[in-house]
């Protein structure tokens, strides 16, 4: 195959321009983690943690436009899975591959932990090659040791032996967040999660706002430690070694029993407990709405709100994004009067607006269309938006809009501007009808100028414009 040659040799001479190159695809600094032959097994077979492990070949054309996506999929999903890769065209790597079955490149595979340890559930990847894509199913495919109590049991599961933490939550759903702690903690602390509708384990533990969470130290009598800091891995990790030691992952070479030796001699002997199962058995089906890359980072906006704007007039949604030039626009069209979807959407983008002026990431604006606008405009019409409720993205410069379909709930609603942002999901034209030429500005031009700063997100407005590796996808498989 001549053209392959040609990549090589103009692979070859990429990497050598590059001084930072390794042989691999991967540079040492991508989130991707890199394998070997020698480590597969300790970093992924006897993992706790649930991983993918794309299998590729660096000269594989298919391999490189995945590429991007497959280190996006790495950063949603640090501290929650592991994102791999193994390099086949390296000798070293050559047995292990074929032991794996791999017969193109990219092979893509997830690895579960099992009921036996070592012995993980390995399953082909076969969605989308897309961050999101990808990042939603190993996200769905992270075990769940995590308990649910409610009143009736809360007793039972604080009288367990060891130290306890437990999520008090609006949401039903275990968040993956909350799974990967467990796992860390597995057999060292018992994770639990409990709904804000519990009254009686709110009250007792003062509970004033969701999610909280809170960490039982060993002792009936220990007082509850509440914790203030973010919902991140890293910090609620931190948190919850006050009380224990997270395992080693990979576990340390060396010791095959005595691994736990610290922490098990301030304990009881485990054998009684054993029994009882006190770890639920993993739930793979669950969570739909827990697998978004979101859901690590949702709920820690939960609390701040910026309101969004509310579009005051047909000109000034013309002005600000129907004009032939505007960029991405999200519009919540609501009914005037209060509805419980209408007030749920607007919420949910006043958070995620507080937490992206916070962070300083400058995205496309929100707004809040009254319905009245709304259909003054066709916009109703022109989209056939008949929900009483309805949230779209509009870019009138690149002719598209994007539907959103959801509860309105923070991380789905997330979840979905994410995906614009990454260029991903659904995009339909849009009609030509409600575009218009430009208007004359009428606003005073500042208020402008600061709207469009806003507007002109670069990462939006490249990446809705690159080309779509998904499309691509279902073909894509260059052969061994
Ligand atoms: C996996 O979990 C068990 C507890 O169930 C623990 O003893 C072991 O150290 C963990 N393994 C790793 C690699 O963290």
């Amino acid at each position: 195959m001549p053209h392959h040659t040609t990549l090589v040799a103009a692979l070859t001479a990429a990497l050598a321009a590059l001084p930072s190159a390794q042989a691999g695809m991967y540079l040492r600094s991508s989130p991707v983690l890199q394998l070997d032959a020698k480590n597969f097994d300790s970093l992924i077979t006897k993992s706790n943690h649930t991983s993918i492990v794309e299998f590729y070949a660096p000269w594989c054309g298919h391999c490189q436009n995945l590429k991007p996506a497959y280190e996006k999929a790495a950063r949603n999903l640090e501290g929650l899975a592991k994102v791999a890769a193994v390099d086949c065209d390296d000798d070293a790597n050559k047995a292990l591959c074929g032991a794996h079955g791999v017969q193109g490149f990219p092979t893509l595979k997830t690895f579960r932990p099992g009921k036996k340890p070592g012995k993980p559930v390995v399953e082909d990847y076969q969605g989308p090659r897309t961050a999101s894509g990808i990042t939603d199913d190993v996200v769905s495919k992270i075990n769940n040791h995590v308990a649910k109590i409610t009143d009736k049991d809360v007793d039972d599961f604080l009288a367990k032996e060891g130290p306890k933490a437990l999520l008090f939550t609006e949401k039903g759903t275990t968040s993956a967040l909350l799974r990967s702690v467990a796992i860390d903690f597995l057999d060292v602390i018992k994770v639990g999660q409990i709904r804000n509708k519990e009254k009686g384990a709110v009250e007792r533990f003062g509970i004033e706002s969701f999610p909280t969470l809170v960490l039982v130290p060993e002792g009936t009598d220990s007082e509850p430690i509440i914790y203030d800091g973010e919902l991140k891995k890293n910090s609620v990790v931190e948190f919850l070694k006050q009380a224990g030691e997270p395992n080693p992952d990979p576990a340390p070479a060396k010791s095959k029993d005595g691994k736990k030796k610290q922490k098990d001699e301030s304990k009881k002997p485990k054998d009684e407990t054993k029994a009882k199962a006190d770890e639920p058995e993993p739930e793979p089906e669950e969570a739909p709405e827990a697998s978004s890359s979101a859901s690590s980072t949702a709920e820690n906006a939960a609390s701040t709100m910026i309101p969004i704007k509310p579009v005051s007039s047909t000109e000034m949604l013309q002005e600000k994004c129907l004009q032939r030039d505007s960029h991405t626009c999200v519009l919540a069209i609501v009914p005037s009067d209060d509805s419980e979807k209408g007030t749920r959407a607007v919420e949910s983008l006043s958070k995620l607006n507080a937490k992206y002026i916070h962070g300083k990431r400058h995205l496309f604006p929100f707004f809040s269309v009254p319905d009245s606008i709304g259909t003054e405009l066709g916009l109703r019409k022109a989209l056939e938006l008949s929900g009483e409720v309805e949230l779209v993205a509009i870019n009138a410069r690149r002719k598209w809009w994007r539907h959103y379909e959801g509860d309105f709930g923070l991380e789905s609603v997330e979840a979905w501007i994410d995906a614009i942002r990454l260029g991903e999901g659904d995009k339909k034209k849009l009609p030509k009808e409600i575009i218009v030429e430009k208007v004359a500005q009428e606003k005073p031009a500042e208020e402008s100028s600061s709207e469009e700063t806003r507007a002109t997100d670069p990462e939006a407005e490249v990446e809705t414009e690159a080309p779509q590796p998904a499309e691509e996808a279902e073909s894509a498989h260059d052969e061994l």
